[in-house]
């Protein structure tokens, strides 16, 4: 809007003999109750006017109404100008941009950023967690991407330590050679089992050794298997070959779960990192830290830093026996990415539980020197809960990723035959279409939060045609679609109309925030953003639809013209789900 900021710069000079600059000028979106589309706001400028003002907003008024062609009529409220634009002017914006090929597609800023996420270890499967992270992950890249960032998807898999050392010794002891052949079950399925078998012979064995006379603590040192499972540890920092082949077979049947679980996600990679590859780096970068007297080293020679002056504690880099903790990995890993990338921004989409641990690491990072390190971002997300008695888990504390899937499917199923609106297809198009109303129900009802705050995920809700979820917007383009195609739409017709009602106003008002909102969404790094905007297009629609006749608009301009606005509408939601990464159907 900037003619209107224009002239209004315009109007101070002339009438109050006062130069001011565009940032002075404050534009809003006029409040639902007052007729207008854009509002100015005058009290800044009752100081060179010396009227009050609502004077001010009718002198500024007048004065732009009699200058600015675009302009049909204005009201003054409370010192707030509300401004209505002429119809002309929506109309053109309708068809010179909206309905154009490239609209809101951006140029390249000539920013790189790379997002990782998903990020798991490698000793159990995919839970409800990760799901918001890979959807978050996921659509902040296509977002970023979209307002004209060059985006690296990253993925670091942490695929060593102790914990993956806990499965593989389960698996020895008491695994009989099983496979994901031979057992049917998804790779990763397999590796999480041992875990939770390593965990419950690990609290037996403590429990027998405190009924021996230990304490709690040392029972849980002394315990033989976590005794077995540290050694096995360092057998593998060792390169002993026995632990490293078990350890890529066990790994390689997690990542052929994990692939598939990604692949039903609808998420994606660039570039994977793996911890076995970057911890010596980060054991590179400790030294480095030694030298410029960033850590330092303990009598027992663990390598600490020291940031109490930050208002923080002490911290590990480096344990005494020298094997590397979490955050030692990260330092080599975050070194490694700028090498390969040189981006500007980096962030990693990892929950609120480890707040403090990339506080720590980008202290630690901009401590050493590193240029880069104020591009670091932390986008941290809340935890995700289920409605109480919904889905335990087999191993009853978390909920599974697969599982929880398979259930959105059911849900779907369920809810879409109950409406009846699958008469007429294929049983492949029904089962496409389930996934893609389970997904999009699950998708969608993640996204619209904003990420920083924790939710509860209602199933059902989710799946709700009529409520705030992808179904209704996924239903509301699919009847676009079917209005488009029953009218015979092309998209090649003329329109000669001059006038629109206010629905209609207000729809393409809605549309032209498309590339304001996906700059936003960027600059905040949020999809609920876009899953909010989209929302509230998808009702005005809606609205729209309920209150003008297409088919029996009173001439063939006008039946047209809501042709294209349909149009512009299906596609400008098309394009924001898929920024969520959801699927639109054409039919259901
Ligand atoms: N694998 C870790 C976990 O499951 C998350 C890793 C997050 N990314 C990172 N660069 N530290 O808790």
């Amino acid at each position: 809007m900037d003619f209107i900021i224009e002239a209004v710069v315009k109007a101070v000079k002339d009438l109050y003999q006062t130069n001011i600059t565009a940032k002075d000028v404050n534009l809003q979106e006029t409040r639902k109750e007052f007729e207008g589309q854009i509002t100015v706001v005058t009290f800044p400028f009752t100081k060179v006017s010396r009227k009050g003002p609502e004077q001010t907003g009718n002198e500024i008024g007048e004065y732009i109404r009699n200058n600015v062609k675009e302009i049909a009529s204005f009201n003054v409220i409370k010192g707030f100008l509300n401004i209505s634009i002429a119809d002309d002017y929506w109309l053109e914006k309708l068809n010179n941009e909206i309905l154009t090929d490239d609209f809101a597609t951006v140029k390249p800023n000539g920013k790189k950023v790379m997002v990782e996420y998903s990020s798991p270890n490698t000793n159990k499967p995919l839970h409800l967690g990760h799901i918001r992270n890979n959807l978050l992950g996921f659509s902040l890249a296509e977002i970023l991407a979209a307002a004209g960032y060059e985006v690296v998807k990253a993925n670091l898999v942490n695929d060593r330590g102790i914990h993956i050392c806990k499965s593989m010794l389960a698996w020895q002891q008491f695994g009989n050679g099983e496979t994901p052949q031979s057992s049917g079950l998804k790779g990763d399925h397999l590796a999480g089992k041992y875990y939770v078998w390593f965990d419950k012979a690990y609290k037996q064995q403590i429990t027998e050794l405190i009924e021996e006379g230990q304490t709690e603590d040392e029972a849980k040192k002394n315990a033989p298997l976590i005794k077995q499972a540290q050694e096995m540890l360092q057998k593998w920092e060792a390169g002993d070959e026995e632990v490293i082949s078990l350890w890529k077979t066990m790994n390689g049947w997690v990542y052929d779960g994990f692939a598939e679980t990604y692949k039903a996600l609808g998420v994606s990679f660039d570039k994977y990192y793996y911890e076995s590859n970057t911890y010596l780096l980060g054991k590179d970068i400790v030294e480095e830290g030694l030298e410029k007297g960033v850590f330092f080293k303990k009598d027992d020679g663990s390598v600490w830093i020291d940031l109490t002056e930050d208002g923080l504690d002490q911290k590990l880099v480096l344990r005494s026996d020298g094997t590397s903790v979490y955050i030692t990995q990260d330092l080599g890993t975050a070194q490694l990415k700028y090498n390969d990338y040189h981006m500007d921004e980096s962030i990693y989409v990892v929950g609120n539980e480890q707040d403090y641990h990339f506080k720590v690491l980008f202290l630690i990072l901009e401590k050493l020197g590193k240029s880069w390190a104020k591009g670091l971002y932390h986008l941290s997300y809340g935890m995700v809960d289920l409605p109480s008695g919904k889905m335990k888990s087999r191993e009853g504390t978390v909920v599974d990723a697969d599982d929880l899937m398979a259930d959105m499917f059911d849900t779907a199923k369920q809810q879409t035959e109950a409406m009846g609106k699958v008469e007429g297809l294929s049983d492949e198009e029904r089962t496409t279409l389930y996934h893609t109303i389970g997904m999009g129900a699950l998708k969608y009802f993640l996204l619209k939060v904003d990420p920083k705050k924790r939710l509860l995920f209602d199933p059902n809700e989710s799946v709700d045609f009529q409520g705030h979820t992808g179904p209704f917007i996924q239903y509301t383009h699919a009847r676009i679609k079917s209005v488009l195609s029953r009218a015979g739409y092309t998209g090649t017709a003329t329109v000669n109309i001059t006038e629109v009602d206010a629905v209609e106003r207000d729809l393409i008002v809605s549309l032209t925030k498309f590339p304001e909102t996906i700059t936003d969404a960027a600059a905040n790094h949020s999809p609920a953003v876009i899953a909010n905007y989209i929302y509230e297009l998808a009702k005005l629609y809606n609205k729209f639809y309920h209150e003008k006749s297409i088919m029996q608009a009173e001439s063939e301009g006008l039946k047209q013209f809501r042709l294209q606005l349909s149009a512009a509408t299906a596609k400008v939601i098309s394009k924001g789900m898929k920024l969520l990464g959801i699927d639109v159907p054409e039919r259901m």
